[in-house]
């Protein structure tokens, strides 16, 4: 697929290495396009990225983001999938910059002709493209009101190593503020482990036969 990503930091660079090394046409956009000649990736500037994209990420501080995409405008997004990985966070990472809400949420009311799939912000940047890098299987969350849109996320997730096993569809938007929120005690386990490469593995007890 054509797939446009929105920033050019950690996790932009970790998924446009996982989708490039699995086929896919990957641009990802710069506000300065010029300055980021030198990350072995090609980068263009948001427009060029939005206009390239059949599947649009946003990886920007969710503290920016929905500024960032109505300055591509509404008309340049509609009809094109929207995964947003952002999380808008203070400085410190104490605080949300959407608290009774969601970054996910906002994008999709700002831009409702443009399906919105939350997904992969629940981990760090390293993990979102090297799940079998851990112990064992662990769990990526999907938030969308569009099926469609999270059936073709799900099968850009099994690209980056996720099996369908491993993918929990938690339902529409607003389940986008959990994995948002998750944010906070992610940065208390990154504390207490003194490590950010880990992930949560939902379990359930076995079916009674
Ligand atoms: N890092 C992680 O492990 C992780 C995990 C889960 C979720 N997230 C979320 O994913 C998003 C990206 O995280 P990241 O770690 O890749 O961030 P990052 O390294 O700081 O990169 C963010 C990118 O966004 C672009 N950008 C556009 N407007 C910006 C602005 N006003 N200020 C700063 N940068 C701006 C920048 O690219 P240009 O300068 O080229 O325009 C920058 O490279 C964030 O919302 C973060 O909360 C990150």
């Amino acid at each position: 697929m054509r797939i446009g990503i929105l920033g050019t930091g950690n996790v932009a660079r970790a998924l446009a290495h996982g989708w490039s090394a699995a086929g896919h046409d990957v641009l990802l956009g710069s506000r300065r396009p010029g300055n980021r000649t030198d990350l072995g990736l090609p980068v263009v500037g948001l427009d060029e990225a939005a206009a390239h994209a059949e599947v649009l990420v946003n990886a920007t501080p969710g503290t920016v983001s929905v500024d960032l995409l109505h300055s591509i405008g509404a008309s340049a997004l509609a009809g094109t999938l929207l995964i947003d990985v952002g999380v808008g966070l203070s400085d410190d990472f104490t605080e949300l910059s959407h608290p009774n809400s969601s970054l996910g949420e906002q994008i999709q009311k700002a831009f409702p002709s443009t399906p919105v799939v939350k997904t992969l912000c629940t981990m760090d940047s390293t993990v979102m493209t090297a799940p079998e890098s851990l112990a064992g299987p662990s769990t990526v969350f999907l938030s969308g009101d569009d099926d469609e849109a999270k059936r073709t996320t799900g099968r850009l997730l099994t690209d980056l190593g996720w099996p369908a096993s491993s993918q929990l569809d938690i339902g529409g938007i607003t389940t986008a503020r959990g994995q948002e929120h998750f944010a906070l005690l992610f940065m208390g386990i990154a504390v207490g482990l003194g490590a950010h490469a880990f992930n949560i593995n939902v379990v359930t007890r076995p079916a009674v036969p």
